[in-house]
């Protein structure tokens, strides 16, 4: 293990150049995975954009019934047209999703966290690979604490879930969670991402934050960003687009869709940027628009 002493902050991430290892394949990193990976990666990632529109609403596992959460079978089956890929947890989708819907399962694996303890940062891995196989995940999402007390049990539940799905041909999405004191600077999270990517996730979840396109130009695997807590829809759009423009390969929000006044409508309008390369002004209007039709 290299000693810290001297330890240069490194500067030279060369972003106008594109990833070089494409391999024929449009996922980043994905080149030299095998068929049954590359077919996973391709249900949540858009061939022709190269993009995903991930609906986040896992957040039960830790936070109980949240607001915009409270009837999942009532939300859930209006917004899965309009989204790519579910990411959930294997009791709501059993409970609340029939399963005759034709879009990418993100499957929450890690668990052990509630927002009754202060700290969040001990999970473990909660949903074996032969119950992630019986739900036809696409993914299996591990929550990780880089800096966190529970970071060795976090990056252990990682790499656990790496070795399992590498074995069955799942990718693992790596879910940064944010640092210690709720930091989100991009020294935080250049060294989270490419942490998780090093270990052997083919997806990394991570923050839109300052110098994003460095945090992307430094990691081998596609990155797709969280929206965080609710903004109004024109800043959550801004970010969006900020997100898709520096580098992100899609968006995996959670609440502003479901705390959105128009869900649907949000959710049309993140596809309109992840999708479309509409810029976040046109697609502010586009969901107004929407929002004001359905009226
Ligand atoms: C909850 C999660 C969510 O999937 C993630 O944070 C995205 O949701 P939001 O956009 O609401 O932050 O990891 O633990």
């Amino acid at each position: 293990m290299a000693d810290l002493d001297g330890n240069k902050v490194e500067k030279n991430f060369q972003v106008d150049i594109p990833f070089s290892m494409d391999n024929n394949f449009y996922v980043k990193g994905a080149g030299h995975l095998e068929w049954g990976m590359k077919k996973h990666l391709s249900n949540i990632f858009c061939p022709k954009s190269g993009n995903t529109v991930m609906f986040a609403f896992d957040h039960g596992y830790f936070m109980g019934s949240v607001s915009g959460l409270e009837r999942l079978d009532l939300l859930i089956p209006k917004l899965i047209p309009h989204v790519d890929v579910l990411m959930a947890t294997r009791g709501a989708l059993r409970t609340c999703v029939k399963p005759d819907f034709r879009k990418g399962i993100a499957l929450r694996v890690s668990s052990g966290s509630s927002i009754i303890f202060d700290d969040l940062s001990h999970e473990v891995v909660s949903v074996d690979i032969e119950d992630a196989i019986r739900m036809n995940a696409d993914c299996l999402a591990v929550q990780t604490f880089i800096g966190a007390d529970g970071q060795v049990s976090s990056i252990k539940n990682l790499s656990k879930v790496i070795n399992a799905g590498n074995r069955y041909s799942i990718p693992t999405l790596g879910v940064v969670a944010v640092g210690k004191n709720l930091e989100r600077t991009d020294q935080y999270f250049k060294l989270a991402t490419r942490i998780l990517a090093e270990l052997g996730a083919n997806i990394i979840k991570t923050y839109f934050c300052d110098k994003f396109e460095e945090i992307v130009a430094a990691c081998p695997v596609p990155i797709v960003v969280a929206g965080g807590k609710k903004l109004p829809e024109q800043d959550a759009l801004k970010m969006a687009y900020n997100s898709i423009q520096g580098g992100a390969k899609g968006l995996d929000m959670g609440r502003n869709i479901f705390q959105s006044k128009n869900p649907v409508e949000m959710a049309d309008a993140i596809g309109k940027i992840v999708h479309e390369k509409f810029t976040d002004k046109e697609a502010f209007e586009y969901y107004k628009e929407k929002a004001e039709s359905r009226k």
